[in-house]
Parts: structure tokens; C-alpha cells; sequence
């Protein structure tokens, strides 16, 4: 869960998360995941004290957060939707599903939506390679999706927030 910390408790996070690891370039990656372990993501403001507290380049932290596909730059949504772009789901048609998906929601991989409803991730074979292609919304899985029957799949889930 995304955390609110006030600017004082962030900086002293990240000098602990800086220490625990001696600031070093070549622990950069242990200490961003550190960091997503406290956030669940990777905050702007906390790349940024990072880059100064160990005098990585921003630039260089941008890398590797951009590079490594489990790290997250925005909060995480409260649907987690997760398309298997496994190679029986990827010959079925995963990769049109993410890009629908994309449209609609108006987000990259990786990211949430601005009302927090939905966050897009791409994974590797579920283990259901039958029903392809697969898409996982949390622990629900629903197969043999196509870029039509995923609108009606985020419909319910859009309605479900509606009515609260
Ligand atoms: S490849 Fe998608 S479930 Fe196996």
C-alpha cells in the first residue's frame, strides 16, 4: 500500500535505506527495491533524495527504474490487472489486449490510473496456458479475452466503484 510520509520521514527513510546499503552505485538496485517495499512504488521526490544523498546520477536511477519492469513509478491501483504475455497468450493475441488496454485506460505498463481504479502489468505464463489468452484482474482469472470482452471485464469492475 502506498504510504503518505511527511518530508522529514521520507528523508530519514531513504538516509536509512542509503545506509543499510553504504550508498554504493553498485547496490542501487537493492536500494530502490528497499524503497518500493516502503512505498509500493518509487516516488519522484524520493529518487531525487536518493540521487543526492548518494550521488548517483537521477538520470542513471531513471534507468534502472525504466529498465527493470518491477519497479513502479506511480502508486499501485486498486485493481491489479495482469496480462500473460506468455508465448501460448502472446500467439493468441496478449499483445492486442495490452494495447486496448492501454487505449482505454490511457496508462503505460507499469502504471495506475489517475483515479487509482487500475494498475496495468504484463506477466509471464499463469499456468492456464488452456484458456489463452489470460488476463488476471487481483485473483481472478479470466481467459480466452479478446480487446472486446476486456472492455466488459473492466466494465464490471468500473460499475462495482460506481455503486459505492
Ligand atoms: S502462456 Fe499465458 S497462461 Fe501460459
Amino acid at each position: 500500500m502506498a504510504k503518505q510520509l511527511t518530508e522529514d520521514q521520507l528523508k530519514e527513510l531513504v538516509e536509512s535505506v542509503v545506509d543499510r546499503w553504504g550508498g554504493r552505485p553498485d547496490a542501487l538496485i537493492m536500494m530502490l527495491h528497499a524503497i518500493q517495499d516502503e512505498f509500493g512504488y518509487i516516488p519522484r521526490r524520493v529518487s531525487l533524495y536518493l540521487s543526492q544523498k548518494t550521488g548517483i546520477p537521477l538520470a542513471q536511477i531513471y534507468e534502472v527504474i525504466t529498465f527493470y519492469h518491477l519497479f513502479r513509478t506511480s502508486p499501485p491501483g486498486k485493481h491489479k490487472i495482469s496480462v500473460c504475455m506468455g508465448t501460448a497468450c502472446y500467439l493468441k493475441g496478449a499483445p492486442q489486449i495490452v494495447e486496448k488496454l492501454k487505449e482505454i485506460l490511457e496508462i503505460k505498463e507499469g502504471e495506475s490510473t489517475p483515479d487509482g481504479l487500475f494498475q496495468l502489468e504484463t506477466v509471464r505464463c499463469l499456468g492456464c496456458c488452456g484458456l489463452a489468452p489470460v488476463v488476471m484482474i487481483d485473483d481472478k482469472v479470466y481467459g480466452k479475452v479478446n480487446p472486446e470482452k476486456i472492455m466488459d471485464i473492466l466494465a464490471q469492475y468500473t460499475k462495482e466503484q460506481d455503486s459505492k
